[in-house]
């Protein structure tokens, strides 16, 4: 990474403004998912050691610049007070002559959390006003919400400008460092596993990656996209009518890197209690069934290739993973990257809940915490949000 790391920032006594990404899920106003706050913890305790003053910012949901009580960020700033074993200060706004006195008082090690940065219109405006007013609070900037890192808003992008110097956390530079080894110097053999359900989501990443790596297996539901294009039947399987000139065109390109599956589960509906469902060879499936899942032959296959690996990414359920039916092909390749001794990089949120489920998570060399800005990384794309920190 050819930006200013956290560790070469001195942050004694100053008050360090730190980006995170805490746009976590909630439920029953709880946090129902902390990894997204966990992640953040190695920077957040090494500036409070280092003798910094907290302010961590975040947006959470998109409250479309309405103050909505659901999207508050409080209930992250309870969980990250139970984590960290110490009051986080939580003053309930964003930024005006109250937060200024606020920060003022913070003691040395304090951690004050800022009100959801999306209430204010000119976070996702990146409005200069909004962007000055949040550079006001503190002395040194800090970006650690890789997640995000690919927005151009008023905390990722705005604001950086206000600041002599601007470094990116321990949580970004550790994705950084994985994902772009995976794009720049990969150890070979490098294989990536590309699944979900539309080929429009995921095109510019698959060909990124074709450049990149050894093999590409494809699962989930764009497969069928794929399988159009080789002028297969695909009974009633999810097809990207539009996408299949394109698909066609990258496997006449790729064909000898690129790996389908070779058999699926296909049943009669997308449905958890569903109970037809039978596994076929995939140049087979029945006029009004679909394909929802890998089958086991394409499980043994792809796990041979990541077996032979040094390093695997993956990005993207194998199968309608949240539905018990068609969980097996996802829940077996995270067992199989799982227990590969490639450097591992995991991303997605269904990819990284798969590998939970598989109880495997820390046999992956790193789970990224991003959604759409790791597929926009893989797909070669500048962040934003990276672009405007002080070179190293
Ligand atoms: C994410 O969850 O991918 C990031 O927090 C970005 O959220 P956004 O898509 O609402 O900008």
């Amino acid at each position: 990474m050819n930006k200013l790391g956290l560790k070469s920032l001195n942050v004694k006594g100053k008050r360090v403004f730190v980006r995170v990404d805490f746009n976590v899920p909630l439920s029953n106003g709880q946090v129902s998912d902390d990894t997204r706050i966990r992640a953040a913890l190695p920077t957040i305790e090494y500036i409070c050691r280092t003798g910094g003053r907290l302010i961590l910012a975040s947006h959470l949901g998109r409250p479309n610049a309405q103050v909505t009580s659901g999207m508050s960020l409080k209930p992250v700033a309870d969980r990250l007070s139970e984590l960290l074993g110490k009051t986080v200060f939580f003053p309930g706004e964003t930024v005006g002559e109250k937060m200024e006195q606020e920060v003022k008082v913070l003691d040395v090690g304090d951690v004050l959390l800022l009100e959801n940065l999306r209430f204010d219109p000119g976070e996702t405006a990146n409005d200069t006003n909004f962007a000055k007013s949040l550079a006001k609070l503190a002395d040194v900037y800090v970006n650690d919400a890789f997640g995000s890192a690919h927005r151009a808003h008023a905390s990722t992008v705005g604001m950086v400008k206000y600041f002599t110097l601007a470094a990116a956390g321990l949580l970004m530079e550790r994705e950084l460092h994985y994902l772009g080894m995976a794009l720049s110097s990969p150890p070979r053999p490098f294989t990536a596993l590309l699944g979900g359900a539309k080929v429009s989501d995921k095109i510019e990443v698959v060909n990124s990656l074709l450049k990149k790596v050894d093999r590409l297996l494809i699962g989930g539901g764009m497969v069928y996209t794929f399988l159009r294009a080789k002028g297969m039947a695909t009974g009633n399987s999810l097809v990207e009518e539009d996408k299949i000139v394109l698909a066609a065109q990258v496997l006449e390109k790729h064909a000898s890197k690129l790996d389908l599956p070779v058999d699926h589960v296909v049943a009669t509906s997308l449905a958890a209690d569903v109970v037809e469902t039978c596994t076929l060879p995939i140049d087979e499936i029945p006029d009004s069934w679909m394909g929802l899942d890998i089958g086991p032959q394409t499980v043994k296959q792809y796990s041979e290739h990541i077996r032979d690996s040094k390093m695997v990414l993956w990005n993207g359920p194998m199968g309608v993973f949240e539905m018990e039916p068609f969980a097996k092909g996802t829940v077996r390749v995270a067992k199989a990257v799982a227990s590969s001794k490639a450097t591992s990089v995991v991303g997605g949120g269904d990819s990284v809940a798969a590998v939970r489920k598989a109880g495997a998570s820390d046999a992956i060399t790193h789970m990224s915490t991003g959604g759409g800005a790791t597929l926009a990384f893989l797909a070669g794309s500048r962040l934003p949000g990276v672009e405007v920190l002080t070179d190293a």
